[in-house]
This record gives structure tokens, C-alpha cells and sequence, in this order.
């Protein structure tokens, strides 16, 4: 069958073999990993940049013990962690098969498969590297582990997946997230990556994660226009309203993360710093990003209709 989009399909050809051959000799997972375990430990340094705990205003914590504000900043690069692992495995990491398994009608099939393979591995090693470094903090501040699986952002994924009717819309849901998700990480990881007054070890490896997902986020842009192009307008503005949600969610402050962890420390007046922060972190952070990933992937503009419902939108109790 001849292709229609000859034009959008070579270029995305050009850059995705570009990105291809750039990982090559750029990804973590194709270096020698440096022994980040032998960098020097510092029990003085902070194990987590203070600016971005949701609650680093607040009265609650700024009269806290110092010893206590140590701890939760440990626990804060637990929650961090764990975090980025559930995006890495529940939302990256499924998108990355759906494509290698069962990849979308295009003539750059092959390659969106090798791009989506090779992600994959980087995902592998980033989980890796996220878990190692969680269990180094916890051991060198004889914490116990934080165990919490409940990210909200994992909890709505399932939610509207639930909610689909048809098996275009579970995959697109997919995609959707895991696109928006892959190009927030990098502001996500972008403060932790740039702030070298923090403990060696959780600097050296948000630096490696963040190199990746600089990567990883024109990987997605140039497979999404793939996509898009191939799909009907209800499925574009599905994809787009989809999108759009995935940076509230991403943005959220995880509070019940937060409230096991104060719960662990017996935290002073956690009660309140939980009701007075609430559950939206800054948005305006990670918009400006999604603004561009949609105006490069072609669904920029306004949405006519707005195929998810606010039921699904809403994030189940
Ligand atoms: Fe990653
Ligand atoms: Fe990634």
C-alpha cells in the first residue's frame, strides 16, 4: 500500500536513525558505569535538594530538628526513587513493548521498534541505578526501607485504563502517558541533576538518568508524530486531552507517600502540613514542556472536544 505521508515519514526516519546512532555511544547502558558506590559519603551534605519538597515553606517544617529534616530528606530521595521506578516499569517500560510487540502501521516499523528496544534497556539500567542508590542511602543512614506503591499517578494510569472501551483507546492511553511522562522527567530531574551541593552519589546518578531522558524525550516526540499521523481526528484529540491530564498527575505531590514516611518518623504537626500543601505541585513547571512536545508532534491548538471523561479524570479515591 503506498504511504501518504512520505514527507513526515522520511524525516522522522532521518532522526530517529540519528537518535539511534547517537545512543550508541551516548547511553549510560553503553558506557562503562562508574563506581558511584565509591564516591565519598558526607553525613553532612543533604541527600535531597530541600527545593523541591512540596512543603519546604511551611511552618511545620522549617521549626523542625535538623536531625529530622535530615532524615526526611533521605526519605524524599527514597520517595524520588521509587517514583521514577514505577514510571520506568508501569509507563515507559509497557509503551516500549507495545511498540516492540506490536508496532503501528508505518514505513519506519523497524525502527520505531529499535528506538523503543533500546529505550527499554536504558529504562532497565535507570530502575537499577534508582534502586541501588535508594538502598546505599538507607544503609549508610540506618533508615529502614520506605515501602509504598500507592503513586497517584500510577493509580489514575490504571483508572482511565480501566475506563476504556476499546483497545485503541487502552493503547493510546499508553502511549499518552508514558510520551507526556517521558518529557516531564527531564524537569523533573533537572534540579536533582544541577545541584551539586547534594550528597555525591544521588547527584552522579540523576546526572546519568537525566543525560538518557534528554534522549529519551526526542525519542517519544519523533515516534509520536509517527503516530499521530496515522491516527483519526477523535484518536488525535484523545491522545492530546490524554496528554494535557498527564502533567497534573505528574506534578502531584504524592502527599500519601509523604504521609507514611512522617508517619515513620513521628513527624511533628504532620497533620498539618499535609491538609495546608495539598496534592498540586507547581504545574506551571512542566507545561511550558508539554506545550512544545504537542506544537512538535502536530496536536497543538485547541481541543474541539474533550473525549476523556471528567469521570475518568479524576483521580479514584
Ligand atoms: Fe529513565
Ligand atoms: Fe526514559
Amino acid at each position: 500500500m503506498k504511504h501518504l505521508n512520505a514527507g513526515t515519514d522520511d524525516a522522522v526516519h532521518v532522526m530517529l536513525n540519528k537518535l539511534s546512532t547517537l545512543w550508541k555511544s551516548r547511553a549510560a547502558v553503553n558506557r562503562e558505569q562508574p563506581d558511584y558506590w565509591s564516591l565519598a559519603f558526607d553525613p553532612a551534605k543533604k541527600d535531597f535538594s530541600t527545593s523541591l519538597l512540596p512543603f519546604r515553606d511551611h511552618q511545620a517544617w522549617l521549626e523542625a530538628p535538623e536531625e529530622l529534616q535530615s532524615k526526611c530528606l533521605s526519605y524524599a530521595w527514597g520517595i524520588y526513587n521509587l517514583k521514577t521506578i514505577y514510571i520506568e516499569c508501569n509507563v515507559v517500560a509497557p509503551v516500549c513493548e507495545d511498540i516492540i510487540k506490536t508496532p503501528p502501521p508505518s514505513a519506519n516499523r523497524a525502527l520505531l521498534q529499535d528506538v523503543m528496544s533500546e529505550t527499554l534497556l536504558d529504562e532497565a539500567l535507570h530502575t537499577r541505578m534508582s534502586i541501588m542508590a535508594c538502598n546505599y542511602i538507607y544503609d549508610m543512614r540506618g533508615l529502614p526501607p520506605l515501602d509504598f506503591s500507592d503513586f497517584n499517578l500510577v493509580r489514575w494510569r490504571d483508572g482511565l485504563l480501566a475506563d476504556c472501551g476499546a483497545e485503541w483507546e487502552r493503547r493510546l492511553t499508553r502511549f499518552a502517558i508514558a510520551c507526556a511522562s517521558e518529557t516531564l522527567i527531564t524537569d523533573y530531574l533537572k534540579t536533582m541533576a544541577e545541584d551539586d551541593s547534594i550528597q555525591a552519589v544521588c547527584h552522579e546518578v540523576t546526572r546519568t538518568h537525566a543525560m538518557d531522558e534528554w534522549s529519551h524525550s526526542s525519542v517519544f516526540s519523533f515516534v509520536a508524530t509517527d503516530i499521530v499521523h496515522g491516527l483519526s481526528r477523535k484518536e488525535r484529540e484523545y491522545l492530546r486531552a490524554v496528554i494535557v491530564k498527564t502533567v497534573q498527575m505528574f506534578a502531584n505531590n504524592e502527599l500519601g507517600a509523604w504521609s507514611t514516611v512522617f508517619s515513620m518518623l513521628d513527624f511533628p504537626h504532620a497533620r498539618d502540613i499535609l491538609h495546608d500543601v495539598g496534592d498540586t505541585n507547581e504545574i506551571g513547571v512542566y507545561t511550558e514542556s508539554v506545550e512544545s512536545l504537542l506544537d512538535r508532534i502536530g496536536l497543538a491548538g485547541k481541543i474541539h472536544s474533550n473525549p476523556v471523561s471528567a469521570s475518568r479524570q479524576e483521580v479514584r479515591a
